[in-house]
């Protein structure tokens, strides 16, 4: 257990009595969705026959991750990629969510090196040294899986090996943070926290979000502080992603002047993402949309000998 005088496990530096001291035994707890009459049902949390839907999404999105993995190599094309996701969605009865979601053209999202997020299929073929995110969305008998990794295309470069790494870690650190009856805010202390300290950037002009029937729904989930999460309960049901967009260089991006979606770190350094779709359960946050074939927790992204993130220790002690 963390004492008073400790550094807080959300990697603040503060002391854990004033930082997240009081939260954590539900103190000043203000509640944007806890705040309605209990006996209203809290529309963003999902019943059991809800949350059934969404894991059944979620695992066919983690499926289709998992199908199009071994197609990441020099050589294959965005547009192919765009092509095996389509026909394989099809073919399973589903829909692939972004093909004209406000106008979106293709099947999924490919965000290559300074491609921060929206990067559309074309006839540009992935050459050695590329990291490349795949960022897949599937409607399952009307409800969403949403999740994205980030690909090694051959052999890349130290600097894509540590951006990719402190994204996937940082995804997991800010799962391992949260709990039902939690500070949705959480989330972002730890990403931005994490990242931070390890020299990176995170991306604020996108962010995670609710997800359900609804592509696109309330909360948002910023992956960086702020006041508004801070206060947003997580109970049980509510189910979202979280999806970390972290930069080598500077936080801040451009959206692409013709396409209108492609949207690019400012100074074209390097940017990586993992997301998930998670339901939060009374036990814990539950993740949907874990592949049977991909990376999991504590997995390397480094070269051997390769300089280690700055660790983040406390926070899996205290909340495991
Ligand atoms: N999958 C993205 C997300 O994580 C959204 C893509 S919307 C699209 O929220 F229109 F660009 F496909
Ligand atoms: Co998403
Ligand atoms: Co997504």
């Amino acid at each position: 257990m963390v004492q008073r005088n400790d550094p807080c496990w959300c990697g603040s530096e503060k002391k854990y009595k004033k930082c997240h001291l009081d939260p954590d035994q539900n103190k000043n707890k203000k509640s944007l969705v806890g705040n309605q009459k209990k006996e209203k049902k809290n529309p963003l949390c999902l019943s059991s026959e809800e949350r059934q839907k969404m894991r059944v999404a979620g695992a066919f999105n983690a499926q289709l991750m998992d199908y199009i993995r071994p197609y990441m190599l020099p050589g294959i094309t965005t547009n192919q990629i765009d092509k095996l996701v389509y026909d394989y969605t099809i073919q399973h009865g589903h829909i692939p969510a972004c093909l004209g979601y406000h106008g979106f053209p293709k099947s999924l999202c490919t965000s290559v090196n300074e491609v921060v997020c929206h990067g559309i299929p074309d006839e540009r073929a992935l050459e050695n040294g590329d990291i490349i995110n795949i960022d897949l969305t599937t409607i399952v008998e009307g409800w969403h899986g949403d999740s994205s990794e980030t690909f090694f295309v051959g052999e890349v470069s130290d600097e894509a090996r540590f951006v990719t790494q402190i994204s996937f870690d940082s995804l997991y650190h800010s799962i391992r943070a949260i709990r039902p009856g939690g500070r949705l805010g959480d989330i972002g202390i730890v990403i931005q926290n994490f990242a931070e300290n390890n020299g990176c950037s995170v991306v604020r002009d996108y962010q995670g979000h609710g997800i359900g029937r609804t592509f696109h729904q309330a909360p948002s989930v910023p992956h960086f502080k702020d006041t508004f999460s801070a206060n947003f309960i997580l109970e049980p049901g509510i189910c979202f992603t979280i999806e970390p967009m972290i930069n080598a260089g500077t936080w801040e991006i451009v959206l692409d002047r013709k396409d209108k979606w492609t949207v690019r770190t400012k100074d074209k350094k390097l940017s990586a993402q993992f997301e998930h779709t998670i339901l939060m359960t009374e036990s814990g946050p539950e993740i949907l949309t874990q592949t049977k074939l991909g990376p999991k927790e504590g997995h390397s992204f480094l070269r051997d000998g390769q300089a280690k993130p700055k660790s983040f220790g406390v926070l899996a002690k205290i909340r495991s």
